[in-house]
């Protein structure tokens, strides 16, 4: 029979202390995962974020009503794999709870929609640096045969050296043009006319 020893320097101590670390390690890692879990749905980011720019339009896309009923979830596509990115994700959006108290009043519509295309910038960006990873969880490029007789070919071709969100985005919430081509001053004419509000008025709420 093989008997194991001890190293000398693994005393009782040592060895309970080792083992009520890993018992709290585990207990951690399970706290953390439920905390992602929780964090990543869509009840609890609806409870902020703005239902008609954001959730509303989410519900009539694709991504929410598939035929195929695969569903992708606010997390799904925001937050990253494995249990520390997405704590570290759910991290950095601390500043949405941050901005939720100290910033502009994002409950008005009229604000989140002028504040709109910064965020959306801001994602896109998220998605670009992280080579649209979220998407791939589902995505598989090669697979993708599209209901165009050429989506093949450009992914193949166009696509080799470019992230998903390059040529993907608009997908699933209210539109905002590419950062190349948006203009602000047209942005804020559009939310006037929108919401009925004098000309001049949207800068002066973006001044705040
Ligand atoms: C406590 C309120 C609150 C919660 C909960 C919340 N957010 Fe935010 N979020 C904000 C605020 C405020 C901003 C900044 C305002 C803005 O830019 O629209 C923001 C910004 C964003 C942005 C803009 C892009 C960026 O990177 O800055 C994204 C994407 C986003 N949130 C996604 C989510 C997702 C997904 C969830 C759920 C996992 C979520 N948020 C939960 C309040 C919240
Ligand atoms: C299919 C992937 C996908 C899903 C699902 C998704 N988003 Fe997004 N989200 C994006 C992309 C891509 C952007 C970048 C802006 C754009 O092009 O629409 C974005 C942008 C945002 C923004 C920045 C402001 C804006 O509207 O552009 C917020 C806030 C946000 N998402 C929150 C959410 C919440 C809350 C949910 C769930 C109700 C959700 N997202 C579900 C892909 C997704
Ligand atoms: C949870 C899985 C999942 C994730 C994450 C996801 N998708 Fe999808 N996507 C789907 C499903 C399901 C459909 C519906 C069509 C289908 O069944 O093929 C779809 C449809 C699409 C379509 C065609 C329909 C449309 O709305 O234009 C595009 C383009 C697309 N996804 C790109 C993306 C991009 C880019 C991302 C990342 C920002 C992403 N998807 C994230 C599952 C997902
Ligand atoms: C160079 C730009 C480009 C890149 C990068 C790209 N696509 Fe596409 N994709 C297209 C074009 C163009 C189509 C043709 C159909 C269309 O116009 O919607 C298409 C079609 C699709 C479709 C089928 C849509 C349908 O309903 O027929 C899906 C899903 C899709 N892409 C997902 C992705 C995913 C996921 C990635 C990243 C792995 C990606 N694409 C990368 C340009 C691109």
């Amino acid at each position: 029979m093989i008997k194991i020893r001890m190293p000398l320097f693994i005393t009782r101590h040592v060895l309970l202390a080792l083992i009520l670390g890993g018992v709290a390690g585990i207990g951690f890692m399970v706290f953390l995962t439920e905390f992602d879990h929780f964090t990543s749905t869509e009840a609890f980011c609806t409870n902020c974020h703005s239902m008609e720019l954001v959730a509303e339009p989410y519900r009539e896309s694709a991504h929410f009503r598939p035929a195929s009923g695969v569903r992708a979830s606010c997390g799904d596509c925001h937050v990253s794999e494995g249990v520390f990115a997405a704590t570290w994700d759910h991290f950095i959006g601390g500043k949405d709870l941050y901005n939720q108290i100290f910033g502009p009043d994002y409950d008005d519509p009229v604000i989140a929609k002028l504040h709109m295309p910064e965020a959306a910038f801001s994602a896109r960006e998220w998605f670009k640096k992280r080579n649209s990873a979220t998407c791939k969880r589902c995505h598989v490029k090669e697979a993708i045969f599209g209901t165009r007789p050429d989506t093949v070919e450009i992914h193949k071709q166009d696509a080799k050296d470019k992230s998903c969100i390059e040529c993907h985005y608009n997908l699933v919430h209210a539109k905002v043009p590419a950062e190349s081509v948006f203009k602000r001053d047209e942005w804020n004419r559009m939310v006037e006319q929108e919401f009925g509000l004098k000309r001049g008025a949207a800068d002066k709420l973006l001044e705040k």
